[in-house]
């Protein structure tokens, strides 16, 4: 699946605007989950370098999956133990979370954030000098099933993986992956690159999605061509 999104306005200055969600992300949604192809519950989201959109596009799939047409469960994760952002998206606190969960022992239904009626976020928490800790743990497959229990869909948002291992290990886990490539700035070596690194350690790429697609003719004209 390759899917592209457009820039939108003011994403990311303090929130994603609910108009953000709606379209774009819906197509998304329906594309990698209902289009046929075998994909499971839980996806990463993930981009090849940094900056490049992966944290916009889990927080808005989130959403989109979530609202009452979407009719599912959804839960999201922030794994971005190097940048995380997803809680300034949703404005929500960034702790506890994830590091907590899997470094404290603190349960997952403990740390999760009611972002609305099928939407539950799982915040980083505070990863700083644990990063080891939450990465080789063993409590982080565990996790990750028991989210896979709970809700119809688990969308894990992580660093970029061709500058962090995290999305690497979390590939071994999750298994499928979701790529971002920022259009006409991400070099295709990199995003192949990015497929290779998913690849060998048990991750599949199941889309790709390119981000920040502008498109230079008038878009009639661009659908004749
Ligand atoms: N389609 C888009 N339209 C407009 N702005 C966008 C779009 N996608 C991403 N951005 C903006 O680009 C910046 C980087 O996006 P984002 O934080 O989602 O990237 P990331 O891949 O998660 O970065 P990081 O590597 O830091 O985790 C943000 O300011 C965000 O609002
Ligand atoms: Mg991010």
């Amino acid at each position: 699946m390759a899917e592209t999104i457009a820039p939108m306005e003011g994403a990311g200055r303090a929130s994603l605007r609910a108009g953000q969600t709606d379209e774009v992300f819906r197509r998304l949604w329906a594309s990698l989950f209902y289009s046929g192809r075998p994909v499971g519950k839980s996806v990463m989201v993930c981009a090849a370098d940094e900056g490049e959109g992966a944290s916009t596009i889990a927080c808005g799939l989130a959403l989109a999956g979530s609202t009452p047409a979407g009719s599912a469960r959804v839960a999201l994760v922030d794994f971005n133990l190097r940048g995380p952002t997803v809680h300034r998206l949703l404005r929500a606190p960034q702790a506890p979370g994830v590091s907590e969960i899997l470094v404290q022992g603190l349960a997952p239904e403990s740390a999760a954030q009611r972002v609305n009626t099928s939407l539950d976020f799982y915040a980083v928490g505070n990863p700083t000098g644990r990063l080891p800790e939450v990465l080789r743990n063993d409590k982080l497959s565990e996790f990750l099933s028991t989210l896979a229990d709970g809700y119809d869909h688990v969308l894990v948002d992580v660093a970029a993986v061709n500058h962090y291992p995290d999305a690497q290990v979390l590939a071994g886990v999750v298994k499928d992956v979701l790529l971002v490539a920022y259009t006409d700035r991400t070099p295709r070596e990199a995003v192949a690159q990015a497929k290779k690194r998913l690849e060998s350690s048990g991750g599949r790429v199941v889309g790709l999605v390119l981000n920040m697609r502008t498109y230079p003719i008038p878009g009639f004209l661009y659908r004749r061509v």
